[in-house]
């Protein structure tokens, strides 16, 4: 097996930032020491890695992405191959990507479509989540057999009626049925007959614009929503995960919750720090790129969002990456916002921009780690091999110089889509060597994994319950 150490960096995990040296065997981190004493392992490695200067950090957890995601009639553009690739270039390693129980048929369908779409294509490590579109008896049974699979989460709508929309009831008999195998559920909290209504009036309004999007889909759609999540939870006895967290009435269910000592979680995501309802309104249909659900909100809210970063009423960012191009794509609904393939890209973006916020004072080092890496590998089941430096873990480790200067932007990201949703941000830190289970797959600039290396995680049950 081959040994590489890194020196001469500062190691950062959720807990530690120590001046360090990282023993790699094979896939796995063999030991952390100091330098002094790490001296003595030089003589056995077959690779040496300078990191003097730069960060060492474990390599990202993204776990919300869509590669590949059917929705309104298209695809999201990334594949499991180029998807997983430019998450890599992003400094993240892994991902846990969304499996969909199709409408009439069963969630084994829906999972052995997903492995076939992801077998021999990923850059890095993945796992699945399950969405859950059709709660019935059969689909309850296979919760039990999809979690000793490795299937320890499942996503339901509360939004898009007559697509992924999941009425209360089922949402119960899931939650109870989670309570059970252990699972976590995970909610999109949106309150979709109401919202449908607004979508309804707007567009016979003639209000046709992607910012309209924004406006049906009230902050208090989300927050009502999100409570009655919280409720439904405590009635089963289960516990929540609230992803893409964007209105601050939300925040602030969750934050109650939380008070209260129940096992409610929360995410959030880039889009909804960095962006705004600005951005939705910009002219000539390039409001279009920045369509997602929850939506991007006005920019007050992002002050509570931070404060829940910090206070850790929000528990992880990822990306809910779901990228489709502007010119084919985004198209679509020209004329009528509801027609606009909800998402946006962001996979690759995610470890810069909350660098960033280290730099601006938002977050600590140690915190960029927690929300990044290693609360998502806790809370998906990941821990120990994912989310952290530590012997016995995968050497899943990014080198990050958190001096340089670079700015994003379509004309360099790696991600299959045409636009940048921060096209032109200016970022200090950059990642510039990845190892993906001890293997360097991005270095200076340069490419050096391949698709089919990443392999399936089959995840424990949450591990970051109260
Ligand atoms: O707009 C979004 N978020 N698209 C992806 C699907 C979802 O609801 O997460
Ligand atoms: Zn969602
Ligand atoms: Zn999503
Ligand atoms: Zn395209």
């Amino acid at each position: 097996m081959s040994k590489t150490i890194i020196r001469g960096g500062l190691v950062i995990t959720a807990t530690e930032e120590t001046r360090a040296d990282v023993l790699v065997d094979g896939e796995q981190v063999a030991a952390i020491a100091a330098p002094a004493i790490a001296e003595q392992w030089v003589s056995n490695a077959d690779t040496v890695i300078d990191a003097s200067g730069h960060y060492v950090i474990p390599g990202g957890v993204d776990g919300h992405t869509h590669m590949q995601m059917p929705f309104g009639g298209t695809f999201a553009s990334d594949t499991f191959e180029t998807g997983t690739r430019a998450a890599a270039w992003g400094g993240t390693t892994t991902i846990v990507d969304f499996a969909i129980q199709p409408v009439g048929g069963s969630p084994r369908e829906g999972l052995d479509a997903w492995h076939a779409k992801a077998d021999g294509q990923c850059a890095i490590d993945y796992g699945f989540h399950m969405i859950l579109s059709d709660v019935g008896e059969e689909a309850l049974k296979e919760m039990d057999t999809l979690v000793a699979e490795g299937i320890t989460s499942f996503k339901m709508f509360m939004a898009y009626p007559g697509v992924f929309y999941s009425d209360d009831g089922r949402i119960l008999r899931a939650m109870q049925q989670a309570a059970d195998n252990g699972a976590l559920t995970m909610m999109h909290a949106e309150n979709g007959i109401a919202i449908d209504v607004l979508v309804q009036q707007a567009l016979a309004a003639g209000r046709t614009d992607p910012r309209f999007h924004g406006q049906v889909r009230h902050p208090l759609l989300e927050a009502e929503a999100t409570h009655r999540a919280i409720q439904l939870s405590r009635v089963a006895g289960a516990p929540l995960y609230v992803v893409h967290v964007s209105a601050a009435e939300a925040v602030a269910e969750i934050t109650r919750a939380r008070d209260n000592g129940l096992n409610v979680f929360g995410e959030t995501c880039p889009q909804y720090l960095f962006l705004t309802v600005d951005d939705l309104a910009r002219p000539e249909f390039e409001g279009a790129k920045y369509v997602c659900s929850t939506p991007l909100r006005p920019a007050e809210h992002q002050a509570d969002l931070w404060r829940a970063l910090r206070t850790n009423d929000l528990s992880v960012v990822s990306t809910d990456h779901c990228p489709f191009c502007f010119k084919d794509q985004k198209e679509l609904g020209r004329g009528d916002f509801s027609k606009i393939p909800n998402g946006i890209p962001g996979v690759e973006n995610r470890i810069d921009l909350l660098h960033q916020a280290v730099v601006e004072g938002r977050i600590n080092r140690r915190r960029w780690i927690e929300l990044a890496c290693a609360t998502p590998a806790r809370m998906f089941g990941l821990q120990p091999r994912k989310g952290t430096i530590a012997p016995g873990a995968d050497a899943d480790i990014v080198i990050y110089d958190p001096s340089a200067q670079h700015v994003l932007s379509a004309e360099t990201h790696h991600m299959n889509v045409d636009y940048n949703a921060y096209e032109g941000k200016q970022i200090t830190g950059r990642v510039r060597t990845v190892l993906s289970r001890g293997e360097v797959v991005v270095d200076d600039g340069t490419y050096t994994g391949r698709a089919g290396r990443g392999r399936f995680l089959a995840r424990d049950t949450c591990q970051y319950l109260i």
